[in-house]
């Protein structure tokens, strides 16, 4: 696991709790108090992890059978996203139906008529360069040094969006017959598919309504507003916002423009996976892609799986936005009951479903990170390039160095795609406090401190040599007060570490 963790004690004097950050943490300790019965208990230890077989096959891209007449519409299975556990960096291995094709009905709930070549050719033929740039492919040279393998980071956050949301929505509307073109489109979307839907707009001449949740910071909507779009801001949670547009879409003879779920939009998502196949001349290992409701890797996995099956392709998550990895995991399609918003570009309670017919197929699986991880990757791009990366952005970057690490990669080429850099500028305190939790450099923790006479020294002595490089007090009751406090962790020798973690383990560690 990604967490210092510290296991319960027996004193009532000091409680202290690591709160470094770790979904899977947290959540396991949720579910062990409201016995609620797992879904999913994959927890494992790397050892056991490794004895698992391997899938070296490669996948086999067969075109696809006509999808049978639809069924019933089955509701979806909810679940939480703490009913997959693993470790961070453990792929969640995307088991293919063994035909290496789709079994029956339920994969194909979407009336698609796109075989595997045909997403290789439509790519190929795709018009996103009206819009888009063919991004670079720079070597990561300070990372590649610090993990041993060549790591690669795919420019998409020097679109002119600032992400590859443009490729596919550009897509999708230059396709779109002039005369309906003309009655306009509409979207709902709280970040970078509005900026994409409206610059695909202003290139093409027609008019744009996007519809953004009211609680849409103002520095997201004025941006899409600059693009010469109309915003609609409606709605407080993205669901309600949607239903807004697609009625809009129905009354008015708009056409809707979906985020992910879209052939045309996943086809020009695809052109990405095309570019990095140019762009590279050595044999990759993998392309780690992040994963919201799956148009990226989808697009990616139809055209690098057709061309060079070698290659891995894998998805990354949080830890608390896995509906891929859940629903991969399951086989069908599952619905979270709740989801982190932390990464919002990939903050999806349910994948596509054509997304997911396509992931299913060709992906090889996905790996989940935490949101200490992700600042610590937004961290080392900066580092790296100089450049800011919003939370999303740096998910393949995060996910890219888990796997290498829990894998023992050496010498291999990595890419990772720098999917986006729209950050809200008042999350970067945040993100840089974090940071250095994810680097494991430094540990966040919580502690109850009695309200009495000698408490504070008692505290320090506890403490000992280890450096507090933050503390806050914050009064609670006339008994006991809480206690917030960062500690670092590379100031002590290991043993040193463990003998202070020791001592503070025998006061209560929550
Ligand atoms: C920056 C960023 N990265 C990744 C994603 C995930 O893309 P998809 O929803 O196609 O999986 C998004 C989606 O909006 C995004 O904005």
């Amino acid at each position: 696991m990604e967490v210092v963790h510290f296991a319960p004690a027996q004193s009532h004097l000091l409680r202290t709790r690591f709160a470094g950050n770790d979904a899977v943490n947290a959540s396991s300790a949720a579910f062990r108090s409201s016995g609620v019965k797992k879904l999913i208990y994959a927890r494992l230890s790397k050892p056991a992890a490794e004895t698992l077989p391997c899938v070296e096959q490669l996948p086999r891209v067969l075109p696809l059978t006509p999808p049978p007449p639809p069924a019933a519409e089955k509701p979806l299975s909810r679940v939480s996203p703490s009913s997959l556990q693993c470790e961070s960096g453990y792929l969640v291995r995307n088991e293919r139906p063994d035909n290496g094709a789709l079994k029956n009905g339920t994969l194909i709930a979407m009336e698609s008529k796109l075989s595997a070549m045909d997403y290789l050719t439509n790519i190929l033929a795709s018009k996103v360069y009206d819009v888009a740039y063919e991004s670079p492919l720079q070597l990561a040279t300070k990372v590649s040094g610090r993990w041993g393998v060549n790591v690669w980071l795919k420019r998409e956050d020097l679109q002119p969006v600032f992400s590859f949301k443009l490729r596919g929505a550009y897509n999708m509307m230059a396709k779109i017959p002039k005369e309906q073109l003309q009655r306009g489109v509409i979207c709902s979307s709280a970040g970078n598919h509005a900026q994409g839907v409206a610059l695909s707009a202003k290139r093409l001449g027609c008019n744009a309504v996007i519809a953004m949740p009211v609680t849409t910071p103002e520095i997201k909507w004025r941006s899409v507003e600059r693009l010469g779009a109309t915003v609609v801001l409606v709605g407080d949670a993205y669901d309600e916002t949607q239903a807004y547009a697609k009625k809009r879409a129905e009354e008015e003879g708009r056409t809707f423009i979906p985020p992910f779920d879209h052939p045309d939009v996943i086809i020009g998502q695809g052109t990405v996976g095309m570019e990095i196949v140019r762009q590279i001349k050595s044999p990759i290992e993998a392309i780690f892609v992040p994963v919201g409701g799956g148009g990226l890797i989808a697009g990616i996995a139809a055209y690098v799986k057709r061309v060079s099956p070698e290659v891995k392709i894998i998805g990354v998550e949080p830890f608390d936005a896995n509906a891929m990895a859940l629903s991969l995991h399951h086989g069908q399609r599952v619905m979270l009951d709740h989801v982190g918003g932390f990464a919002d570009g990939v903050a999806v309670k349910v994948v596509g479903e054509e997304t997911f017919r396509l992931c299913r197929e060709l992906i090889d699986g996905v790996v989940l990170v935490s949101r200490d991880a992700i600042c610590a990757s937004i961290k080392d791009m900066f580092e790296e390039k100089r450049s800011i990366l919003e939370p999303a952005g740096a998910l393949a970057l995060a996910g890219a160095e888990a796997y290498c690490k829990y894998y023992g990669l050496k010498g291999a080429n990595v890419v990772a795609l720098t999917s986006g850099a729209n950050m809200n500028f008042d999350r970067l305190r945040m993100v840089t406090e974090l940071a250095d939790v994810g680097r494991r450099r430094e540990a966040v923790l919580a502690t109850y401190m009695p309200e009495e006479l000698g408490s504070f020294k008692k505290f320090c002595e506890l403490v000992g040599p280890m450096n507090i490089t933050e503390f806050k007090y914050r009064y609670s009751s006339a008994k006991e007060a809480l206690v917030l406090y960062r500690q670092e962790m590379y100031s002590c020798t290991s043993t040193g570490f463990h003998k202070e973690q020791s001592t503070l383990l025998s006061f209560n560690v929550l």
